[in-house]
């Protein structure tokens, strides 16, 4: 979850971040992955985003790292770009001209020079330049090893520059990166296959996806799933599935809503096996708010893990308040950390 709080706008974590996500990892969270996070200044999504693009970035990130790891937890970082939607004000009602347009002097770069509505009108990447972005993901990537992180994410949902690519709704090109699903497609895989050399074959390699664009001529459940296949024999272990954010469309959100697009995914790479040998697995994501909810979403077989983005903004103890409401009495199969486990029970 973007926390817009690199106040010197120099990509580096501060004492925020460590504690912010340090309290995610003693509230009990499995996995806690620290928000999108840019593979290039120019890809960051706001000037106060963090960054891994820089050596001189990859101590705050350890910082955060032993601060998550101490509260027991596994450390991850989602690496992105922006794309068209990069160099926005953030969404801090604290800063001016929060969540207007793109920023001005922004050299906003995209698939094609179609803007996002709203935005500047980017220029199109030339494809030496493309070569250079897949290669900024790799080098991010293995900063994000050295700074001991066991997840990497990358960031190919909303509307960023991964789903720039993929979707027809914003890639127009008629080169090698574009003009069919394969070319469209040829973006996101190529930074999987350097992302994963990269990290090498132990580290848990990750990617967000919007499932469907919510438009008429966008991209679809079937055009995921499809994908998904693509992404895992490339390299992916886990597929994270969001919706939405590459168009301004009405997206009809509920509990639950992005759940059946999970599980059309989990279906589609059913049988399939990662590099480390295991099995694909696949996160749910979206107005998943209770324990009962996300409990049922497990035991119905629609996904292999659920996550919490708003909810843990509100309650960093979230997993402990769970297991309360689900009545776990075993603590070891919980992973709650022992000091808050007291909480979980009457
Ligand atoms: C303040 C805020 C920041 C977010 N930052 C990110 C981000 O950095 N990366 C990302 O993939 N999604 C981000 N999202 C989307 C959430 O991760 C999540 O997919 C979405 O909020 C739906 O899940 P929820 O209902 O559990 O919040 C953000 C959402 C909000 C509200």
């Amino acid at each position: 979850m973007c926390m817009y709080s690199v106040e010197n706008q120099d990509g580096i974590a501060t004492d925020w971040h460590v504690v912010h996500y340090g309290s995610r990892a003693q509230g009990g969270f499995g996995t806690v992955i620290v928000e999108a996070t840019g593979v290039t200044p120019a890809g960051r999504l706001s000037p106060y985003d963090l960054g891994l693009w820089d050596d001189a970035q990859v101590d705050g990130h350890r910082r955060i790292v032993e601060a998550i790891h101490a509260g027991g937890a596994l450390a991850g970082v989602q690496l992105g770009h922006g794309g068209r939607k990069a160099g926005t004000p953030p969404w801090r009602p604290d800063v001016e001209g929060a969540r207007s347009g793109t920023l001005p002097d922004w050299d906003l770069v995209a698939p094609s020079a179609v803007a996002y509505p709203g935005h500047a009108v980017p220029r199109a990447l030339t494809t030496a330049e493309i070569a250079d972005t897949v290669q900024a993901f790799a080098d991010a990537a293995r900063r994000a090893v050295a700074a001991g992180y066991d997840v990497v994410e990358l960031h190919g949902a909303h509307g960023y520059l991964i789903h720039q690519f993929l979707s027809p709704l914003s890639n127009t090109r008629t080169d090698a990166y574009g003009g069919s699903a394969e070319g469209r497609r040829r973006f996101a895989l190529e930074v999987v296959r350097a992302v994963r050399a990269a990290i090498g074959e132990d580290k848990v390699l990750d990617i967000r996806l919007s499932a469907t664009d919510w438009t008429e001529g966008g991209i679809t459940g079937d055009d995921t799933a499809e994908l998904a296949r693509q992404l895992v024999a490339a390299g992916v272990d886990v597929l994270h599935v969001s919706t939405g954010g590459n168009a301004p469309a009405q997206v009809p959100a509920g509990p639950g809503y992005q759940v059946p697009f999970a599980a059309q995914v989990k279906q589609a790479v059913d049988g399939m096996t990662t590099p480390g040998g295991g099995q694909p697995q696949v996160v749910a994501v979206g107005i998943i708010d209770s324990g009962m909810q996300a409990e049922q979403i497990l035991v119905a077989g629609l996904a292999d893990a659920v996550a919490a983005g708003r909810a843990a903004l509100r309650d960093p103890y979230l997993p402990v308040r769970w297991a309360h409401e689900l009545g776990v009495s075993d603590w070891q199969a919980a992973h709650l950390p022992i000091q808050y486990w007291r909480g979980a029970w009457r």
